[in-house]
């Protein structure tokens, strides 16, 4: 399993704080014991996932990163019950409050890995992700821990790799000095196209996003801003 380096000291590069909170309720241990083993990601370390195996009928295969309390994982799964979504989240709360909504709406198209986003990348075959969603990720707002940060370029990379070609990447951010760090990032890179045409396609939420727990609070320094990016292979 590849590990992300700091482009600053080498060593690991860790894009998220805590993982456990409070602790969880007697239903969401319940959850996380017996639901979440059948419906987790099934990587296993130095194998490589088809999705389409996990999903046979769907008409498209969806990724999305650090989905916090699954507020948008779970809207998107009712909304568009052909789509199979591949879920990330590492902190055991939101992993929890996730598998509520997926018992509670009876959700057949979600499956989690409950485990740092970029091993899940790892492990997904080349070319087989329609769309990825990278939702209000941890600002990491001083400076000093900005390498922190998911949007690196050895991540846009990877991510590349497992999107199809025409494949479709949504980021957002209410910080404005990470919006101007991944959109050089996304547009530094030779498979990544900013599909906006005027400042309404990122000023505005687009028509299909889900407003997100973590963006409710309102905890940025600007109105939040939705890169939506094409992906493409040739260099
Ligand atoms: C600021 S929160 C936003 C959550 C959600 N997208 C929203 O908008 O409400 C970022 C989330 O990303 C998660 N996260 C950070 N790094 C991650 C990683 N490498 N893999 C999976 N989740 C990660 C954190 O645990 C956190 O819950």
């Amino acid at each position: 399993m590849a590990e992300s380096k700091s482009p600053y000291s080498g060593g690991p590069l860790k894009t998220f704080g805590r993982r456990g909170g409070r602790p969880l309720s007697g239903r969401q241990r319940v959850l996380m014991d017996e639901v979440l083993p059948k419906l987790r990601v099934p990587i296993a370390e130095g194998s490589t996932l088809d999705p389409r195996t996990l999903f046979e009928e769907a008409s498209e295969i969806w990724l999305e990163i650090g989905f916090g309390g699954g507020e948008h994982v779970s809207g998107q799964a009712e909304a568009n019950p052909s789509v199979g979504i591949l879920a990330s989240e590492v902190f055991f709360e939101g992993i929890a409050k996730l598998l509520g909504q997926v018992a509670d709406s009876k959700l057949e198209n979600v499956r989690i890995w409950p485990e740092d986003a970029r091993e899940m990348v790892d492990g997904l075959a080349e070319n087989s992700i329609d769309r990825a969603f990278i939702l209000f990720p941890d600002p990491w707002p001083k400076a000093r821990h900005q390498k922190r940060r998911i949007i690196q370029p050895d991540f846009l990379d990877a991510l590349a790799s497992v999107m199809k070609p025409g494949a479709r990447v949504r980021f957002a951010t209410d910080v404005r000095s990470y919006a101007d760090e991944a959109l050089e990032r996304f547009l530094a890179h030779p498979a990544y196209t900013w599909a906006a045409r005027s400042a309404g396609d990122w000023r505005i939420a687009p028509p299909d996003h889900i407003e997100t727990r973590y963006q409710m609070k309102r905890l940025g320094d600007i109105e939040p801003v939705y890169y939506d990016f094409t992906v493409s292979h040739q260099s």
